[in-house]
């Protein structure tokens, strides 16, 4: 029980500035202090340690907080745009689980309950985050407009391009931009520091505040980082083994949590200014950072918790529409005040 307090507590503190998903220690550096000190991040945690450690159970020590900002309780139109070299079996992926959200005709344990937990949260106004998300228009940027190395910057150019080249639209009132980048684009911190991130456009630079997400394709450059448990690093030794992905394709579904992961943390503390944890806006720990890890009851630590398998062994948590399977981290339930997903056993 120590062991827990002292990781949970760390792990809150320890979360990186800008939030941006995954703070993470590349694992070639990681040294066993390290791994002590994030213990939501499993790569770098030795199952041993934390194979009783139950996150589910940790209320008492999360204080997520309303600071009054606004959330989106506006119907979402997504806009996507595959910066890069995209696949169509790749966009109809992600495709399919960013319309699984909405759909409630899929059966259960469904992307759609999933997205419910993040559906409790709530404004000033007492205005839910919406249950209603769809994809409004997409870009296919397979131009490189930006080059194949991006900054937190140059992604928001990248936004502006579409914008001034009449490919998107300014959306005001119900947009939300999502920029996706292919394998071979790099971006700054992608795999040291950040596998996603979540922020707002500035009007210095797309001409308008508009909340945007960024998610990169890791499965050449960081699979065991940031597409964990489909990869794992190698200094974990025999015995653990990865899972298998439920689409087959280790960096796209890798992708599918992390673009879950975002899309509920921009739609709770969209400015930066509604929901999350710590005392400091400019680190703030969010409704998914509070569940990175867990997919499933009982997990916590290095355990990702009880989630299902197909006949042909792959893994999922979640289904979605045309029959598909996901694997996709728990959020963090006010209600509850433990994290929470459709998949639970009790
Ligand atoms: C809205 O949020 C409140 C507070 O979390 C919750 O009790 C209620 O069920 C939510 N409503 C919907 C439609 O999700």
């Amino acid at each position: 029980m120590l062991l827990h307090l002292l990781l949970l507590s760390l792990s809150l503190s320890l979360i990186s500035p800008t939030h941006e998903a995954r703070p993470y220690n590349a694992p070639a550096t990681t040294t066993t202090t390290q791994t002590l000190h994030h213990p939501d991040h499993q790569p770098s945690i030795p199952p041993t340690l934390t194979a009783s450690d139950r996150y589910e159970g940790s209320s008492d020590l999360v204080h997520l907080r309303y600071h009054m900002g606004p959330v989106l309780s506006s119907p979402i139109n997504l806009y996507l745009i595959w910066y890069g070299h995209w696949p169509a079996p790749a966009r109809s992926l992600l495709r399919d689980f960013l319309l699984s959200l909405s759909d409630s005709s899929v059966p259960s344990p469904s992307v759609h309950q999933w997205w419910s937990t993040a559906s409790l949260y709530t404004d000033q106004t007492g205005s839910n985050i919406t249950r209603s998300i769809s994809i409004a228009a997409e870009s296919l940027a397979s131009d490189y407009s930006r080059g194949s190395s991006l900054t937190r910057l140059s992604v928001q150019q990248v936004i502006s391009d579409q914008i001034s080249a009449s490919r998107l639209p300014v959306d005001h009132r119900h947009g939300v931009y999502l920029v996706l980048t292919s394998s071979d684009v790099q971006m700054q911190d992608f795999c040291r520091a950040v596998c996603g991130f979540h922020y707002f456009t500035f009007p210095s630079i797309v001409g308008h505040t508009l909340p945007y997400a960024w998610v990169g394709d890791s499965g050449k450059q960081c699979p065991e980082v940031c597409a964990y448990p489909f990869a794992v690093p190698a200094y974990m030794g025999s015995g653990v083994g990865a899972l298998r992905p439920p689409n087959g394709e280790v960096g796209w579904d890798g992708m599918v949590s992390v673009i879950g992961h975002e899309l509920a943390e921009l739609s709770s503390n969209p400015l930066v200014n509604a929901w999350y944890a710590g005392e400091d806006p400019t680190a703030p720990t969010e409704i998914a950072d509070l569940c990175e890890g867990l997919y499933g009851s009982g997990g916590g630590g290095g355990y990702i918790g009880q989630v299902a398998r197909d006949g042909e062994g792959r893994s999922f948590n979640l289904k979605g529409r045309n029959g598909r399977r996901f694997l996709v981290q728990w959020l963090w339930s006010p209600v509850l005040k433990a994290c929470a997903g459709p998949n639970a056993i009790d």
